[in-house]
């Protein structure tokens, strides 16, 4: 794994930009895979910024997301659509044709999870995939104890995600019970992978994720097993290393 460490979370932001923007370049028809929460909406400000000024164009990019919320429509302010939306979609000329999340309204959820690995396959998946770090070690929303054989599929959420993301609703009870998530197996697919982490309250899970045994019951730690990541640590997230 390559490891950086930013002076701060614009440093990292920027960085996090560059390095998608090289993607972005490097590669024609480019398919990134995304995430949500607030580690990236600095990554995503500054790809809109770089949009405006004409300095870069998603015209020819695929993007799929790694998760989304079974149960909230896809209006709802705190679905991971709206978030996309918001925080890139809106600001840049990807088609919409060309973005993709797992839909959480599907009336049949198990053969969403099949389209979507469907979906991944038939776009040749993903070159880039960018990924935040839970507390607990999930990534995308593989909650600890998840097979690394697994694929896109429904998980429950663990009460500690289900607490972390409560920032964003009114109250707790609002935070859905479920989502559909690619799975470990899904996200380990993809030719390169960029981790960011920010803040001191994530020091101990990037230290788990560096060192701890591979282990499913701290499902970053499957990434030791890929050969191509990045990780971009602002100082405060690297303070325990
Ligand atoms: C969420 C998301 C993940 C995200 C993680 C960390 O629950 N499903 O994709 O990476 O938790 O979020 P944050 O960046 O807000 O700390």
């Amino acid at each position: 794994m390559d490891m950086h460490i930013c002076k701060n979370y614009e440093d990292l932001s920027t960085k996090a930009c560059a390095h998608v923007v090289g993607q972005i370049a490097g590669k024609e028809n480019s398919v990134l895979g995304l995430a949500t929460g607030g580690t990236p909406e600095g990554m995503y400000k500054n790809l809109a910024e770089q949009h405006e000024k004409g300095e870069l164009s998603f015209q020819h990019v695929t993007t799929f997301n790694l998760d989304e919320y079974i149960g909230l429509p896809t209006y709802h302010p705190l679905s991971y659509r709206a978030y996309m939306k918001a925080h890139l979609f809106s600001k840049v000329d990807l088609s919409a044709v060309n973005t993709h999340l797992p839909d959480g309204q599907a009336a049949d959820l198990t053969a969403e999870c099949a389209r979507y690995e469907a979906l991944l396959r038939d776009a040749g998946g993903v070159d880039l995939q960018v990924l935040g770090l839970g507390h607990n070690g999930h990534i995308g929303f593989n909650e600890p104890g998840t097979p690394f054989s697994s694929t896109t599929h429904i998980v429950e959420l663990d009460e500690k995600t289900r607490e972390a993301n409560a920032r964003y609703f009114e109250k707790k009870s609002d935070v859905p019970r479920k989502a559909i998530t690619m799975g470990i197996e899904t996200i380990l697919a993809a030719r390169e992978i960029l981790v960011l982490i920010s803040g001191a309250d994530k020091a101990e899970a990037l230290r788990e994720m560096l060192y701890r045994e591979i282990t499913n019951e701290f499902p970053a730690t499957a990434l030791q097993q890929h050969p191509n990541v990045t990780i971009l640590a602002d100082e405060q997230a690297a303070k325990e290393l």
